[in-house]
């Protein structure tokens, strides 16, 4: 199988003051496939950057493993992670920090280059500033210099700079204008295709998500609660929350559905059974006590509920 990474039963776990702990991140399981977008959905809190982080070893699970390529790569010390961190790469949303301001972008370009003893520097940081749609003279240009988006094209060069295999790409356009942020979709649509770098792109955006991803995971309370191919999640959710998430998009053939009752329980004491029946418009007695896991649900897709919308 074409498997490039792969997450088992990862949980994240942190521990706040007194003795809580704060479930993050909970029983994941999850593959991503060489070449492939899979995009991670879910409202602000759901886990989205704390399993992004845990997929590419910026922080260790509580536990469950991560293989990348078919090695475990958790548990793994700083020194034996080294040569996989050349091969995943993380984008975050702020892009101007990323930057050293007072060295030129070329520089900063060429400098993971030469640390891991690259040859031909120049020529690598030409093609990578060609690759993501910037003319190679900037690289003698600082930070400062450039609006929001080409810093968010640089951020992508500097993230390609040693031939990943996968980058995570952390809300990549939504500090960005939205004109902009089809240009950076665009962007990322087209390194896919040309260099086959696989993608998951974190994002709470379903109108990004849809140009966007081969397949879709939706979070909620550090779940992944549906998973399947993009569009036809899109366009007929099986899971409610999806359907919830969906329907919260302003839409000018209808009126907005009502939204869902109450606030995202705590992640720190998560509800018993299925975590969303606090807020679920069709729970059933059952979904209070028993945890749905993932199951299949049509091709290629997985839903962790008792009554899915879809067969
Ligand atoms: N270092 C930390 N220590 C304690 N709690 C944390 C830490 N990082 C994240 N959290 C908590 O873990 C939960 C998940 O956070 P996370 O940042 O992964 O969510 P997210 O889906 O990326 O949210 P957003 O859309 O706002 O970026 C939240 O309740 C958050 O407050
Ligand atoms: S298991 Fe029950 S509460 Fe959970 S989403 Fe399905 S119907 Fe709603
Ligand atoms: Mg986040």
């Amino acid at each position: 199988m074409n498997v490039l990474l792969e997450a088992r039963r990862l949980e994240k776990q942190y521990k706040l003051g007194g003795g809580r702990v704060l479930h993050a991140v909970s029983d994941v399981s999850l593959q991503v496939h060489r070449g492939e977008a899979l995009a991670l959905v879910g409202e602000s809190g759901c886990g989205k950057s704390s399993l992004g982080r845990t997929l590419i070893g910026l922080t260790q699970p509580t536990s469950g493993e991560v293989l990348f390529d078919g090695h475990r790569i958790s548990g793994l010390s700083d020194h034996a992670l080294r040569p996989w961190r050349a091969r995943m790469q993380m984008v975050f949303q702020d892009s101007s920090a990323a930057f050293n301001p007072r060295r030129t972008v070329g520089e900063s370009l060429a400098e993971p280059l030469r640390i891991h003893g690259r040859k031909n520097i120049r020529a690598r940081v030409d093609d990578l500033l060609d690759q993501v749609g910037l003319a190679r003279s900037v690289a003698d240009r600082y930070p400062h210099e450039f609006s929001g988006g080409q810093r968010q094209r640089l951020n992508i060069a500097r993230a390609l700079v040693l031939g990943p295999d996968l980058l995570v790409a952390d809300e990549p356009v939504s500090a960005l204008d939205v004109s902009v942020q089809a240009q950076i979709v665009n962007l990322f649509r087209d390194l896919r295709a040309s260099l086959g770098v696989a993608c998951v792109f974190i994002s709470h955006d379903l109108s990004v998500v849809r140009q966007m991803a081969d397949r879709i995971a939706v979070m909620y309370l550090g779940s992944i609660v549906e998973e399947g191919d993009g569009l036809e999640v899109l366009d007929r959710p099986a899971h409610p929350y999806t359907k919830a998430l969906l329907d919260a998009v302003p839409r000018p053939d209808r009126p907005l559905p009502p939204p869902l009752k109450g606030d995202v329980p705590s992640p720190v004491n998560p509800p018993s059974g299925c975590r969303f029946h606090t807020r679920c418009p069709i729970a059933q007695p059952k979904c209070a006590t028993d945890r749905p896991s993932l199951q299949p649900c049509g091709v290629g897709r997985r839903v962790a509920c008792h009554y899915p919308l879809v067969a």
